[in-house]
């Protein structure tokens, strides 16, 4: 893919400045002239194609604060992708999101900026996994993380993302569970509720490197810092966290509580973001970076829409039953 360099020109820096008073907070002056000639022409491609750009909480601030239209956690975006009219989605974020978009909008085109900005958690498991594991547990509901490929959401009975997985584990009504692929997450949800879940070995690369040692460390340094955590981070991190919750949960925790010094244990993103809506909280930084999240950038974002690439599609031999487990998660989250 060659991706040109744009100008900055007086007529770019006019159109785009009202954007850039929005985002100086996170984005240096310095670096305007690099992006404005992208958000520009993202922007005016973005109207000739009915085009929207759904771009999850990790993004770069330069996509989440500038081209973005919709923002938000794994199952935010799932829901507003089953209900935008646009013709093209272009999910910025990783490519088991873009497959969920597609799942709910057969019809449309959905592009993703970088094919291959895939998902350790969804790499840690394949549809004949859960095949295997469904014969070891005869009648035991298959509940699985929206992380995993479409293959494997067709195994499944319903999937959940972070957001809403405590709440739908308990409503399915069963004793037990089998919680894919996430161990981590699967031990968060086990804590939360008295259905014995059945896990599986799978981890994010982000979350588990951050240890409790480290947020004890921060905690004895400022006991007023209020710590945020993913639940993809293991138990003993968990147990050091303020609040535990998806990354929308997280901005909502921000929000509510208004502490003054927030620790967010998470991708790196994820404070530059926040901050551009709270300024006045001042965030601890301990992150690791996604790569995958990282392959999305504006230049490629632009040479999406410019050619309709790169489009992501479902083997219909797996559509129609990824789709039903989507369907059932997304009818609990209404
Ligand atoms: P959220 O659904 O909380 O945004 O999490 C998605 C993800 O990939 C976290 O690593
Ligand atoms: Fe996957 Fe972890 Fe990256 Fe989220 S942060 S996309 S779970 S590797």
């Amino acid at each position: 893919m060659s991706l040109i360099e744009l100008p900055y020109d007086p007529d770019v820096e006019r159109e785009t400045s009202p954007i850039f008073e929005r985002v100086a907070h996170v984005i240096p002056r310095v670096e305007w002239p690099l992006h404005a000639p992208y958000v520009a022409a993202i922007n005016r491609l973005k109207r000739e194609r009915n085009a929207v750009i759904l771009a999850h909480n990790y993004q770069v601030p330069e996509i989440y604060h500038t081209v973005a239209d919709i923002v938000g956690d794994s199952l935010a975006l799932a829901m507003q992708a089953a209900q935008t009219d646009a013709d093209v989605i272009v999910l910025c974020g990783v490519h088991f999101m873009a497959e969920t978009a597609k799942l709910v909008n057969p019809g449309k085109t959905v592009l993703v900026p970088d094919l291959q900005a895939g998902c350790s958690l969804a790499d840690s498991i394949t549809a004949h996994d859960v095949r295997l594991l469904r014969e070891r547990y005869p009648g035991v509901p298959v509940v699985t993380y929206v992380n995993t490929s479409a293959e494997v959401k067709a195994e499944s009975d319903v999937c959940v993302t972070s957001g809403n997985a405590v709440k739908i584990v308990e409503a399915l009504g069963a004793p037990r569970v089998i919680f894919l692929p996430d161990e981590y997450l699967a031990k968060y949800v086990a804590s939360r509720t008295n259905v014995e879940i059945i896990a599986w070995k799978g981890h994010c690369e982000v979350h588990e490197r951050f240890t409790g040692a480290q947020l004890r460390a921060y905690r004895a340094d400022d006991p007023t810092l209020r710590i945020l955590a993913h639940p993809e981070c293991p138990p003993d991190v968990l147990a050091e966290a303020d609040y535990v919750g998806s990354t929308q949960g997280m901005i909502d925790d921000v929000g509510t509580h208004r502490a003054a010094r927030v620790l967010l244990i998470t991708e790196c993103s994820m404070a530059d973001n926040v901050s551009g809506t709270f300024p006045d909280v001042a965030f601890v930084r301990p992150c690791n970076l996604c790569p995958h999240m990282k392959r999305s950038t504006l230049p490629k974002i632009l040479h999406s829409l410019e050619h309709l690439e790169h489009e992501v599609t479902v083997d219909p031999s797996v559509a129609e039953r990824a789709r039903a487990a989507v369907e059932r998660m997304l009818a609990y989250s209404r």
